[in-house]
């Protein structure tokens, strides 16, 4: 008796959790995007392609910004195939470069005339450094897309109403900021442990709701708008640089059970990206395709307009 108690208990624990955590709303706006286009980064793989395949169906020319030349067109021809929208382009972008983001937004302006969605989808969680010596989780995260955002304000305001959404995660609901060891170290977090590493990931996801805020902030009036989201928990290749014993405990069993593909992985993306009648919420984090309420570190104006302006020097902007 004492046992099946035991199992339904575990069950309905392990269906609440998933409901929770990996339950994911489909999005099913029905918008046109043709004549529209829209760049997502890392779209080669992983919720950045599924997300290019769920706006390729829908007709926008697409971009996808990805650092391997190799990878980014072989997931375009995956990508025409699937969808059958011949205007899926590979453009190189490296975050972990600054010279290089400000490459591919020159490429960019000067050879499309348009641009009505930024995805600002690419993330990691690996150690090192960038070519510019930023920690390379602060420095792909969020340094890089700050910057490769900024860069493309101009293009996304003529092409107004339209929209910069910025990946986070769940996670930065356990980020904090570390203004000091930004400024002296160029990184999130010291250390070099997975521990460690989470951590720095988990900054740097704050780092993309309160960059989301700001940017909304800044934005009033142009009819451009910014959200941030967390896609759920989806197997995908983002823990491929943490290696110890428990993450692949985790991969091997947790994720079969906790966790969803990257197609239901898009869909908040999608959602923010296309959803009409949201722009009164610029600024705002979603999960599950709804508005979600971020603890106060993460809608602080204060914190946000720090942020904002150790960014513009890390980047170069200042
Ligand atoms: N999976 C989850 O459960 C989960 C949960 C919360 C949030 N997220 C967020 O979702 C986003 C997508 O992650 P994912 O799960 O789809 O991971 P993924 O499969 O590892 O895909 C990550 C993408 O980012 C690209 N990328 C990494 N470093 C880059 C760089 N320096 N320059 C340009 N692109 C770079 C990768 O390119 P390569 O293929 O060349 O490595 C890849 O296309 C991330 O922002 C992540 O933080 C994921």
């Amino acid at each position: 008796m004492f046992l099946l108690i035991f199992i339904v208990a575990l069950l309905i624990a392990y269906f609440i959790t998933h409901r929770i955590f990996v339950h994911r709303r489909t999005f099913n706006g029905t918008a046109k995007l043709y004549g529209k286009t829209v760049i997502v980064t890392g779209g080669n793989v992983g919720i950045g392609k599924a997300t290019a395949a769920g706006i390729a169906m829908r007709g926008a020319r697409v971009i996808l910004a990805c650092r391997s030349k190799q990878r980014g067109e072989e997931a375009v021809r995956d990508l025409i195939q699937e969808t059958g929208n011949d205007g899926i382009i590979f453009m190189q972008l490296d975050l972990a470069s600054l010279k290089s983001v400000r490459a591919f937004a020159e490429n960019f302006l000067k050879s499309e005339s348009r641009l009505d969605l930024l995805i600002n989808n690419a993330g990691l969680a690996s150690p090192g450094r960038t070519e510019d010596g930023l920690g390379m989780i602060l420095g792909v995260n969020h340094i890089g897309p700050f910057l490769l955002t900024n860069l493309l304000l101009d293009r996304l305001k003529e092409c107004a109403p339209s929209r910069v959404v910025n990946v986070s995660s769940y996670g930065h609901d356990v980020g904090t900021i570390d203004f000091d060891c930004i400024t002296t170290h160029r990184r999130l977090a010291l250390g070099s442990s997975d521990a460690d590493l989470f951590k720095a990931y988990t900054h740097s996801k704050l780092c993309n709701v309160l960059f989301t805020h700001e940017l909304a902030k800044r934005l009033e009036g142009t009819n451009v708008t910014s959200y941030s989201l967390h896609p759920g928990s989806v197997r995908s290749e983002l823990g491929r640089d943490i290696n110890e014993w428990f993450t692949r405990i985790i991969k091997a069993f947790v994720s079969k059970l906790w966790a969803t593909d990257t197609v239901s992985g898009a869909q908040t993306t999608l959602y923010c990206a296309l959803q009409e009648d949201i722009e009164h919420l610029s600024g705002r984090y979603f999960s599950d395709s709804q508005l979600v309420q971020v603890k106060p570190e993460a809608r602080d104006d204060g914190i946000s307009k720090k942020l904002w302006e150790i960014s513009e020097k890390l980047s170069g902007m200042a």
